[in-house]
């Protein structure tokens, strides 16, 4: 299973959701042929590490992005993953506008795919520390049911 996370600039959301998701795959055990990775739809901050600000919110619950570097999603991601979750709906949108219909992944909203919870990871980049826990914590809540999902899934499918 190979899952990319995808916001606006690679910056904020996503790279947590890929550290936090890492995580809690390991803790159900997923780890195993799994590969995650996180990039934007924008270009802006390629290159760059995560906002500090979401370094510091990772690290005050015990994870660390500091070592991720931003990246944009290229034409290749719609072929190297299985699962391409954007953050919010306009991150949906953009996705599938950019990967046409040259795409083999499955598209979808985070939180609604991993909870059922139509709902947008909000963009904290403009806000302040509360607004990056709230990240944190709608990212928490969707990628441990989505790990919990995809345990669930393997071992069906593995059995
Ligand atoms: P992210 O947050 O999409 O969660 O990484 C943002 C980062 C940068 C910008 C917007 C949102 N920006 O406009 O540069």
């Amino acid at each position: 299973m190979r899952v990319l996370f995808v916001c606006l600039g690679n910056i904020c959301r996503s790279p947590l959701a890929e550290g936090v998701f890492r995580a809690e795959a390991a803790r159900a055990g997923l780890s195993e042929g799994l590969r995650v990775d996180s990039a934007g739809t924008g270009n802006w901050h390629a290159g760059e590490a995560p906002d500090a600000r979401a370094v510091a919110v990772a690290a005050r619950h015990g994870i660390n992005i500091s070592g991720q570097r931003a990246r944009q999603i290229s034409r290749g991601d719609f072929h190297a993953f299985d699962l391409i979750l954007g953050m919010d709906h306009r991150n949906v949108q953009d996705l599938t506008r950019i990967a046409a219909f040259d795409n083999k992944a499955t598209i979808d909203l985070f939180l609604g795919h991993a909870t059922g919870e139509t709902r947008d990871v909000a963009d904290p980049y403009y806000g302040d520390e509360a607004d990056f826990e709230a990240a944190y914590r709608d990212i928490k809540a969707g990628a441990t049911a989505l790990a919990t999902v995809l345990a669930g899934k393997t071992s069906r499918d593995s059995g």
